[in-house]
């Protein structure tokens, strides 16, 4: 049996019998006035993060949500897009299909505002999504990307790109690994169909995304995800992972690479009325401006004596752009 087999026979089981908190980490799924989370599909959260920044929803956004699970993001897209197939939700698993199908039922019955028709749920997978080529404004994707390997990975990652209109938006949430998880438990079907062992560190995350051609990445959460123990996964020490949420957006790489946004910020403390560095920056003295981490580091190497840059934050949100 390949990998996917068993991660879509997994994912069969835990659609069948929900498996209370299988991936997410312990918090309420985002709340929003007059949305009612039925307890099935909260029950079935296999979520690492959020993915659905609502600030940023405006216009009724097309979105393609790939592995649909229990419907509970989708349906949290679906409060921002009211409209028929707003929403195209994609899952291989026949199973998961029919449980989301039904929690949004129930979602409809308890939600006044919500109609079903605004989620079309169909049979589809990461590597072949069945829409066109530049067609929808955002591709989102919860813990899933993770269970994939590295080069299935980036055969997601392009599929994406590929849908998404120019500008458009990949968001993102993933386990991502704090060091590379060893080979005994990476090649574990079970473990990595559990978002448990097919994690890769932030570094190579990232250098995927933007390897596929997203020139801009903002980072929206960084958090403590699962302890993998030395004992029980023999391993040489414990093993943190971390839950990444991002914002990836379809814009051109710029010539001197692409723009990470990870809540760093440049402050002048300088004695000029302001700095400008001839590349778009231009810093009042004392005030902090968000940089990405390129133009961070070239701030550091260049003109530290003068220019205080400050640490990540992991939260980014500000659409800037060097
Ligand atoms: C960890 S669950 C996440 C579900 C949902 N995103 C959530 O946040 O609750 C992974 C989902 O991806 C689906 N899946 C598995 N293999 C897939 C594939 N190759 N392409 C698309 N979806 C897949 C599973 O059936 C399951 O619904």
């Amino acid at each position: 049996m390949t990998y996917l087999e068993t991660a879509a026979n997994f994912y069969s089981e835990v659609a069948q019998t929900p498996e209370i908190g299988l991936c997410c980490v312990q918090s309420t799924p985002l709340q929003l006035p007059g949305l009612k989370i039925p307890s099935k599909m909260q029950e079935m959260n296999y979520g690492c993060g959020t993915t659905v920044h609502p600030t940023e929803l405006i216009n009724q956004p097309t979105v393609l949500y790939v592995g649909v699970g229990g419907g509970l993001e989708a349906l949290q897209f679906a409060y921002f897009s009211r409209h028929p197939s707003a929403i195209i939700a994609i899952d291989p698993v026949y199973e998961m299909r029919k449980a989301a199908k039904n929690n949004l039922k129930i979602a409809a019955q308890e939600n006044p505002w919500f109609n079903t028709s605004f989620v079309d749920i169909r049979e589809g997978d990461a590597f072949n999504l069945p829409v066109a080529d530049a067609s929808v404004d955002i591709v989102a994707q919860n813990c899933l990307f993770n269970i994939f390997e590295p080069e299935d990975l980036t055969r997601a990652l392009k599929e994406a790109y590929r849908v998404l209109k120019p500008g458009g938006r990949l968001q993102m949430s993933d386990p991502i690994s704090t060091r590379p998880i060893p080979i005994h438990l990476q090649q574990d079907q079970h473990l990595r169909a559990m978002c448990l062992s097919g994690a890769i560190t932030y570094n190579e995350y990232i250098q995927r995304i933007i390897n596929v051609g997203f020139g801009q990445v903002e980072i929206r959460a960084r958090r403590p995800y699962r302890l993998l123990n030395s004992q029980t996964y023999k391993l040489s020490g414990h093993l943190l992972l971390e839950s990444l949420d991002s914002v990836s957006f379809k814009v051109p790489i710029p010539n001197d690479g692409a723009c990470i946004f990870t809540g760093k910020t440049a402050i002048y403390a300088g004695s000029d009325t302001y700095f400008d560095d001839g590349d778009g920056h231009i810093l009042q003295p004392g005030i902090p401006l968000s940089v990405c981490d390129k133009t961070a580091a070239k701030f550091s190497k260049n003109i530290s004596k003068n220019m205080i840059i400050t640490d990540s934050t992991w939260y980014y949100d500000g659409g800037g752009c060097c």
